[in-house]
C-alpha cells in the first residue's frame, strides 16, 4: 500500500475565507430561508434588531425541526445527507457558509417533531480562531436563549446570528449613522425575498408559506406581472436534457408585458419594474425547483436592449439537473447549457420581436399624445416652455461652436414644420 499523509484543512484559516465565496446580506437569508422551506416550514419569521454591538438577526420556522444528533451534523461544513429530487439543498454548506458571511456567531435552536426534543448549537468564528479546531459548542444560557428554546412549539428551528461584524461598522456600532444603515436592512431583504420566492408566497404549483420581516407579511412580486390583462404568453417550450445517467425537463415561458400605457395603472408600472429597473430585469428568468435563482439578462443569446425591455422569460428546471445547471454554492448563478441556449433562441427572438413592437407602438402613441397636449396647452400669458428649449438650444450651440450649424437646423425646421419651428421661438 502507498503511504498516505493526511493534510486536514485548518479550521481557522477556512472559515475565515469561507465568509467571502460571494453572499450579499439578501442571499444569505434567502439560503436560510430555503433550509426553513425544505424542513416543511410555511410561516417564517425574520426579525432584524437593532441595538447597538447586540444587534442580531433571527430567523425563525414552524418546519420539523431536527434531532440532537442531525443538529451536530447540520453544522458539519459539508453535512451529509441525501436529497430528494426538488429538495432546495445541496452542498451542505449553506447554513454555516451564508451565516458566517454575515456574522461571527451562528446558534441554531431546534425542536424535533418526531420526538419534540429540544436542543441548540453555537458556531463562534472567535473560538474556532483560538483552537483552529472545528468545534461546536452549546449556546451560552442567557436569558434569551432560554426565551427562545421555550418558545419554540410545537417544532420547528430557530437560526439566530449575532456579533453582526459585516453589517455593523466595527468603530462605532451603536452611532446613528449604523442604526440608519442597518435599518436599510429590511426593505432591501424585502424586495429580494418577494422576488426570489414568490411562487412559494402565492401558492404557485407549491404549498403557500408566508415570510414575515419585523412583523409584516411579505406579498409575491410576480416578474411576468400575469395579473394585468395585456401581459401576453408568447411561447411555451419543453425541452428534454440528457444528463450523463438519465434525462430532466426545462419549461420555457416568454412573456411580453404590457407597454407603459397598456398597463392598468402608472403604480402598477413602476412596481413591475422590479429591483434593477425595467431595462435590466429584461431577459431571463431561471427557476430551480420553484425557487428563482438567477434573473435579467439574456446570457450571452441577445444583448440588453431598451427596445425589447417588455420581454421576460422563465425557464424551469429541477434539481436533477443540478449538475447541467452548473449552480453555485450561493444559489446565485448557473450556466446555461449551450445545446438549451440554442433550443431557446426561437422562442427569445419571437418574444423580443414582439417586445420591440410594442414597445416602438407605445412610445410613437405617446409622443403623439404630447405632441397634441403641446398644441392645445393653454399656457398661462408669457409662458412658452416650448421657446425655453429653443433658447438653451441655441445657447448650447453656440457654446460648443455649431451656432452656424444651428442656424441651418433652424431654417429646414422653419420651412418644413413651422407650428413646431414657431414653439421653439425660433
Ligand atoms: N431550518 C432548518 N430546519 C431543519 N433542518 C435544517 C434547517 N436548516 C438546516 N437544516 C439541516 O441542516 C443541514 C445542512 O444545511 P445547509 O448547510 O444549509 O446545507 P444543505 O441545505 O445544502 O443541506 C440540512 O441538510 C438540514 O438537514
Ligand atoms: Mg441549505
Amino acid at each position: 500500500m502507498r503511504k498516505t499523509v493526511s493534510v486536514t484543512p485548518s479550521a481557522r484559516r477556512l472559515t475565515n475565507s469561507l465568509r467571502d465565496i460571494g453572499y450579499s446580506f439578501e442571499s444569505a437569508i434567502a439560503d436560510l430561508v430555503d433550509n426553513s422551506i425544505a424542513a416543511g416550514g410555511s410561516h417564517i419569521k425574520i426579525q432584524i434588531v437593532f441595538s447597538g454591538e447586540n444587534s442580531y438577526v433571527m430567523i425563525s420556522d414552524n418546519g420539523d425541526g431536527m434531532s440532537p444528533e442531525d443538529l451536530n451534523e447540520a453544522f458539519r461544513f459539508g453535512s451529509q445527507r441525501t436529497y430528494q429530487t426538488g429538495e432546495l439543498g445541496r452542498y451542505g454548506l449553506g447554513l454555516k457558509t451564508a451565516s458566517l458571511s454575515q456574522c461571527r456567531r451562528l446558534t441554531v435552536f431546534t425542536r424535533d417533531k418526531r420526538t419534540g426534543t429540544r436542543s441548540a448549537n453555537c458556531l463562534d468564528l472567535d473560538f474556532i480562531n483560538e483552537t483552529d479546531n472545528w468545534l461546536v459548542t452549546e449556546p451560552e444560557t442567557d436569558d434569551r436563549s432560554k426565551t427562545v428554546l421555550d418558545r419554540l412549539s410545537p417544532h420547528g428551528t430557530v437560526v439566530l446570528w449575532d456579533n453582526l461584524d459585516r453589517l455593523l461598522p466595527s468603530n462605532n456600532p451603536s452611532s446613528p449613522w449604523a442604526k440608519r444603515k442597518f435599518e436599510t436592512l429590511g426593505s432591501r431583504l424585502g424586495t429580494h425575498l418577494s422576488t426570489v420566492f414568490h411562487r412559494f408566497l402565492s401558492g404557485e404549483g407549491v404549498s403557500p408559506i408566508i415570510i414575515s420581516i419585523n412583523g409584516v407579511d411579505l406579498k409575491p412580486w410576480d416578474p411576468f406581472v400575469r395579473a394585468e390583462p395585456k401581459t401576453e404568453l408568447v411561447t411555451t417550450d419543453k425541452f428534454e436534457l440528457d444528463t450523463r445517467n438519465s434525462s430532466g425537463q426545462v419549461v420555457v415561458k416568454s412573456y411580453c408585458l404590457p407597454s407603459r400605457s397598456q398597463f392598468t395603472s402608472q403604480e402598477a408600472f413602476d412596481a413591475a419594474a422590479g429591483i434593477r429597473k425595467w431595462n435590466r430585469q429584461q431577459g431571463l428568468y431561471i427557476y430551480r425547483a420553484n425557487r428563482l435563482v438567477q434573473w435579467g439578462g439574456w446570457d450571452s443569446i441577445r444583448t440588453l436592449d431598451e427596445h425589447t425591455k417588455l420581454a421576460r422569460v422563465s425557464l424551469d428546471f429541477n434539481t436533477d439537473l443540478d449538475d447541467e445547471f452548473n449552480i453555485n454554492v450561493a444559489k446565485m448563478r448557473v450556466t446555461l447549457p449551450s445545446s438549451l441556449k440554442k433550443l431557446m433562441s426561437r422562442s427569445i427572438g419571437d418574444v423580443c420581436a414582439r417586445a420591440d413592437s410594442r414597445y416602438r407602438k407605445d412610445k410613437n402613441s405617446r409622443g403623439s399624445e404630447q405632441q397634441a397636449s403641446l398644441d392645445t396647452a393653454t399656457a398661462p400669458e408669457g409662458y412658452a416652455p416650448g421657446a425655453e428649449v429653443g433658447l438653451a438650444l441655441k445657447s448650447a450651440a453656440a457654446r460648443s461652436g455649431n451656432f452656424s450649424a444651428f442656424k441651418k437646423i433652424a431654417e429646414l425646421l422653419k420651412q418644413e414644420d413651422p407650428k413646431l419651428a414657431k414653439l421653439l421661438g425660433l
